[in-house]
This record gives C-alpha cells, structure tokens and sequence, in this order.
C-alpha cells in the first residue's frame, strides 16, 4: 500500500554541511527561555546579523518555550531555522516527541522539489530522550500520499547529539526507528480506501510484513474458517463480496519465558451492515481495522528489537456490508468453540470478529491476552478523541499496560467492567446477547469480550474508537487520518515483560 517513504534518519555528533533545515528548541530554565541545541558557528552568525541576546531575539520572531510550538526564522546562506518549543528544560521523552514532530510537521510544509535534508539539533543524550526525538521526527514527517501524487517530503534526518557515538544512542536509535516505522506501517494500512484494502488483499500485506520480518504466518480464508466452525467472522463478513479472514503471525524467539498474544479488530469497512449507520458515522469507517494493523505492526517492530518474549498476534478481518446475505439482527450465531450469540445489532460486528479470535488465541494458553479495537462509540463518548479506553480482568494487568502507555507516550484510561455490563448481555435464544442499551456500551462491550476469554486467563481490551483516527488538523506528530495508536504501548509493553 502506496506511502511517501519514511526519511533515512542517522545520528550525528554536528549538523551537515547541506542541511536545509536546522531544528533547535527553546526551553524554560526556571521562568528564563534559553535555547537548545544552537551550533557555535549558527550562534555566532546569527548574533552578527541579529545582534544582541538570541534567546530574547528568538521570542520577539514568536518564538515560545511553551512545549511544541515552532517558528520559522532565516537562518545564514539559505539555511532556514525552526525554532521549537519544549517547555521545561528537564525535558520528559514525550516532550520532546511533540516538540520534534511539530518541527518536522512544520519542515514537511516547506517541501520544494527535492527531498529536504532536516538536522534536529536538541542534544538528546539519554537514550529515552534520544528515542523520543527518533520516534516525534519520523512520525512528525509521516504523510499518506497514494503513488505518484506525493510531494518529496523530508528525505532525510540527523539527530544531533553529543552522545552521538555511544552504542546506547545507536540502539535507541534502531529501537525509535522500529517503533515509528512500525506505527506509520499501521497509518497507512488505516489511511488506505476500503476499496483496496479489504481482508484478502489485507492478508497479503500481512504476509507480506510478516515474511520480510521472517515471522510465521497463517491465513484462515472463507473455507478454512467454515472448516474450523468461525461463526462470528463468516457471519460479519457474510453480507460482504470481499469475504472474511483470519491471521496468525507468530514471533517464537529462544529463551522467551512469557507468551503474549495480541488480537485486533479488522473491520475493512464498517457501514453498520442491516443496522447501517448515517452517512457521517460511516465515513470514517476504513478506520474500523485499526486494531488489526496495530497488533501486526507492534509484533513487527517487537521481532525487529529482537524483544525475549513470545507474541502471537492475531488480525480478525471481514467487511460489515447491508446484502441477501448479511447476517440479521436476531439471528443466533455458534462461534468458535461452540457459545451462542444472539445479534442484537450488527453494527456491534467488532465483538464478534473478535470473540472467535479470543476464543482461538486463548487455546494456546498465553500468559496474557490483549485486544486492541475501535469497538464502541460509547467509549469515545466517555473518554474523547484523543485516549483510549483500558478494561482488563485484574489491576495488575492494568497497571503494567498504563505503565508502557507512559512509557510510549499514548493516552490510555482504565474503565470499570461492572456485574451489571454482564447482566445486559442476557438472552432468551441464545448464551448471550452481542449488546445491551447505551449506557456504558464500552462496559457492556468488555463483558461481551470477556466471555471468550476462558477464566483464569490473564486478559485487558483496549478500546481505540477515539484516538486511532484523527479526523482533525494535526498536532505534535499526530497526522490527520490513521494514527497508530496502540503501537507504541504495546511494544514498551514487551519490553517491560522481557524483564
Ligand atoms: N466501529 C464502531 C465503533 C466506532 C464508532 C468506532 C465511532 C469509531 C468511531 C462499532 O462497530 C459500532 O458501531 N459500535 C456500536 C455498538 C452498538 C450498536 C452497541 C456503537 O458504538 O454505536
Ligand atoms: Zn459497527
Ligand atoms: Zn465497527
């Protein structure tokens, strides 16, 4: 799927001579704006044609400390300077993440007809630092532009540091430019049109990233998952002429002491099928894979780091379309492993995909489970645009995944799963009802999931509805359209339980 490639990015102790962009920052040193990262010889020049304090000048251009705000200035021969804000000088990784990927939005902006060479000169040292201006500037220079109609963009990006040559800044290097690879990966998936990706042609991709990574790979097409009695897949992707899919993608490194499985909605199109949706409310809808393209992303980027931890990542894929042969609301449904659902609604299509993928995941008895889906419009209801809802069996388990959300900088917010969600989902046909009122349908939803998930089973669900598209203008590296969330939870997350 078609994307203006992601720049080469490189560490360098200074910025090259042929840099058309110098990113420097302003920050606050106790209520002082002092600047970050400015060459002796860049100094020098611009003190000779300004004149006078450069911080004080800086500001009186519009520049701000305030974190993530650049300016553009003139800088000497041609070069030109963003100058950008990072707010308090102790500067956390996710400052400078959005700090950088608002410089590097800027930079994508002033794209003539050559790629830009761009030098980020912040003098990162610590390696969460120097990753976190990695990840800000490759997701910050991200564009999804179908072939051929694409500007040249950044081409290329120095990170400037001090601690240029240490391996510690090499690795964190390689590991931010897995990670940003890794969720521009699951962009374009989302950005792609649902007329070109829907779940066969979604597989090939999979197998595709999943052989160039050499992960196992398995694709369940219409006759397997009859075969092997996936209930729910083949009656959301009934009413679909782009028939429904399951993959597997397994990462099995030596010496891996803990299995995490990884489950993602892949709704190619949701239009709400017999239940259609509005006109507004299916717009957006190529979104409804998100989770699909997270998990196989992450499990991309965690084989990539080499992680010691065994994932297997699951993507539950069928397009959600109103037919003859769309599955009805009342119709009973026998999902994997034989539970019965009645449908109460077929817009709630992600639950079911992905109670067949729990039930066949949770055979292999992993030491946890996770889902990751943009299952409910209650949940953005509750939490916005921009975090994501968490819900697991046991505060343990939340608490280590909100641990990686801090770590990877993204929004996540635990929610309840009450005994009164369960109780909604109660059925006079069948085991269980596929959705119960409005209220707290992000709860109801968890409960629905639960059931799939055989007791004993460490397991949390990760309600991306709001943030995974931003139908917005952009901010700090978020582009408008497909984000990635997800992604870089879930791989800090691996690292966390590597140990
Ligand atoms: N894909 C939607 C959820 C969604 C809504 C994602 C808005 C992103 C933005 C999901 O399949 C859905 O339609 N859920 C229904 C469930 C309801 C019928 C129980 C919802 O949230 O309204
Ligand atoms: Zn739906
Ligand atoms: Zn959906």
């Amino acid at each position: 799927m078609p994307a203006t490639p992601l720049p080469s990015i490189t560490l360098a102790t200074t910025p090259g001579k042929d840099t058309d962009i110098l990113v420097v920052g302003l920050a606050d040193a106790s209520g002082t704006d002092v600047l970050v990262g400015v060459p002796d010889d860049l100094a020098a020049s611009l003190k000779s044609v300004l004149g006078g304090e450069l911080a004080e000048l800086v500001r009186g251009l519009g520049g701000s400390s305030k974190n993530a705000h650049p300016v553009l200035l003139p800088g000497p021969s041609g070069l030109r300077v963003v100058v950008v804000g990072l707010g308090d000088i102790d500067v956390s990784p996710e400052q400078l993440r959005r700090a950088t990927g608002s410089a590097l939005r800027l930079a994508l902006e002033l794209t003539g007809t050559k790629p830009l060479r761009v030098a980020v000169s912040l003098d990162p040292i610590e390696p969460d630092v120097i990753k976190g201006v990695v990840e800000g500037a490759l997701l910050g220079a991200y564009s999804y532009r179908p072939a051929g109609q694409g500007k040249p963009g950044v081409g290329s990006i120095q990170v400037v540091s001090s601690a240029a040559r240490r391996p510690e800044a090499k690795r964190a290097l390689e590991l931010g430019t897995g990670t940003a690879t890794a969720v521009c990966q699951a962009r374009t998936w989302i950005n792609t049109p649902a007329n070109e990706l829907y779940p066969a042609s979604f597989t090939d991709e999979i197998t595709t990233v999943a052989k160039a990574a050499r992960l196992g790979v398995e694709v369940w097409d219409e006759k397997a998952l009859e075969k092997d009695g996936f209930g729910g897949i083949l009656a959301v992707g009934g009413g679909s002429a782009r028939k429904p899919r399951l993959a597997r993608v397994s990462y099995a490194p030596r010496g891996a002491k803990f299995h995490l499985a990884l489950i993602g909605k892949g709704i190619t199109f949701d239009s709400g099928g017999l239940n259609l949706k509005t006109a507004d409310g299916m717009y957006t809808m190529k979104d409804d894979m998100s989770g699909a393209a997270a998990v196989v992303a992450a499990i991309t980027a965690i084989a990539q780091a080499g992680v010691r931890v065994k994932v297997t990542a699951w993507a539950a894929l069928a397009e959600n379309m109103p037919s003859g042969s769309a599955w009805r609301p009342s119709d009973v449904l026998t999902m994997y492993g034989g539970t019965t659902v009645e449908n109460a609604n077929s817009d709630a299509e992600g639950r079911i995909v992905m109670a067949d993928a729990l039930a066949k995941a949770s055979e292999e008895r992993p030491d946890l489970v996770i889902d990751v889906a943009t299952l409910t419009g209650a949940c953005v209801v509750a939490l916005g645009e921009r975090v994501a809802g968490l819900m697991a069996r046991d505060d343990e388990t939340a608490d280590q995944i909100l641990d990686a959300a801090e770590v990877a900088g993204e929004l996540f917010w635990q929610l309840p799963i009450p005994e009164e969600a369960r109780g909604k989902l109660d059925s006079k046909v069948a085991d269980l009802k596929s959705s119960g009122d409005r209220n707290g349908g992000a709860l109801t939803a968890a409960a629905f999931l639960s059931e799939f998930v055989p007791a004993g089973v460490a397991w949390a669900h990760l309600d991306i509805a709001g943030p995974a598209f931003n139908e917005h203008e952009p901010y700090y590296y978020v582009p408008s359209g497909g984000t990635g969330t997800a992604v870089r939870t879930l791989v800090a997350l691996a690292h966390a339980l590597e140990g």
